[in-house]
């Protein structure tokens, strides 16, 4: 029987150090035989976002222990990779300059072939590692520097439905928190606290829910948040503000993934419904979109919830897809810090990264 292929993946997009080693598996899904994942919450803490010299730094820093650390984990010897996978874009250039330079040394070392992949590409492929999945289907990506409906018509196929013409979603949690006085980065906290208060105490606006297709806009949230967080008496109304907040969010994903199945559906007869990157790890989003897709006869499927937030396993289970159609890239592959998953849709945001 011959040897299913291996692949090393590295990512150093933003603020993780990732390094997995994953096999191909049965049914176009990946074992993962390590994925090391090492966050720089601490350095950043202070400064509420992510200071990219300091997050290139950590990244130098970490790199090759990490990738020590994941070869041992996945018992693997170096010269049984078959290739290398990494993230060259979207995301800070000092960042993806790291890790892609670190591949690169790395794959033509062991005189392995260079895969670059696409971050986002990672996310959307990131529920193919643990469950059958096939192309196409509509994809919600919800992170800290990208909300985008999608359809995946295939491997670098993807054709954009809607975006965010303003702040990601993440990126919405992230300043919300910041203005609760909660540390970056805010998401899973914000979830956390709303757990306690009343989601109907604060009224706050859905920006163009009634317009603009399923395009999202967040930034007039943090308006109003900013207003409401002056007049704040005590603990059990900020609880109140972050359950309003995280009702808001859930309600716009609803209405808007509603106008996402329609579009969706005027090419394509599936179902299927994959959400995607580190805002999916939400709980009461999971539930909200879980209700409409029953509602709307979709399936819906999530990463495994250890592989929603930025990690290497993903990168490698595109790496994998690639290398089995022999798509190898040159040793001086440039970093692409504003590569989109759709080369043909109109750029309608910001810079395209966290905070
Ligand atoms: O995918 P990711 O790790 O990095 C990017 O590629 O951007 O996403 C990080 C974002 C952060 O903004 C973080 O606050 C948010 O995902 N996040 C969450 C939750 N977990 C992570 N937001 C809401 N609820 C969560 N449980
Ligand atoms: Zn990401």
């Amino acid at each position: 029987m011959t040897k299913k292929p291996i692949i090393l993946g590295v990512e150093s997009s933003c603020d993780e150090t990732a390094v997995a080693v994953l096999q191909d598996g049965e049914n176009g899904n990946a074992k993962i035989l390590s994925n090391i994942v090492s966050s720089q919450f601490e350095v950043h803490k202070e400064f509420g976002g992510v200071v990219p010299e300091l997050a290139a730094r950590s990244h130098l820093e970490k790199i090759d222990l990490i990738t020590k650390k994941a070869l041992n984990e996945s018992k693997i010897k170096i010269s049984d990779i078959d290739a290398i996978a990494v993230t060259a874009g979207p995301g800070l250039i000092v960042c993806l300059s790291v890790g892609l330079n670190f591949a690169k040394g790395l794959a033509s070392s062991i005189n392995k072939p260079l895969i670059v992949v696409n971050h986002l590409e990672g996310h959307a492929l990131s529920p193919k590692i643990n469950s059958k999945l096939e192309y196409p289907y509509l994809l919600l990506l919800i992170s800290g520097g990208h909300t985008q409906y999608l359809s995946v018509e295939g491997l670098g196929q993807y054709k954009r439905l809607g975006t965010t013409i303003d702040d990601a979603l993440g990126e919405a949690y992230d300043k919300t928190a910041k203005l609760l006085g909660i540390d970056f980065p805010g998401g899973p906290k914000i979830e956390k606290l709303s757990e306690k208060g009343d989601p109907n105490k604060f009224k706050l606006p859905k920006p163009i829910i009634n317009k603009g297709g399923c395009n999202l806009s967040f930034a007039g949230l943090k308006t109003a948040i900013l207003r409401i967080t002056k007049n704040i008496k005590n603990e059990q109304e900020k609880f109140d503000l972050a359950a309003s907040f995280q009702k808001t969010i859930e309600e716009i994903l609803y209405e808007k993934t509603k106008i996402a199945f329609g579009e969706y559906l005027k090419k394509n007869n599936d179902r299927n419904f994959v959400i995607a990157g580190g805002v999916a790890a939400n709980k009461g989003i999971r539930n909200i979109l879980n209700k409409l897709s029953k509602e709307y006869d979709f399936k819906t499927i999530f990463p495994e919830l250890s592989l929603c937030s930025d990690n290497a396993a993903m990168i490698a289970m595109v790496g994998i897809e690639k290398y089995k159609l022999k798509l190898f890239d040159k040793l001086d592959f440039k970093p692409n810090p504003r590569w989109a998953l759709d080369k043909d849709a109109k750029f309608l945001k910001g810079a395209g990264v966290k905070l």
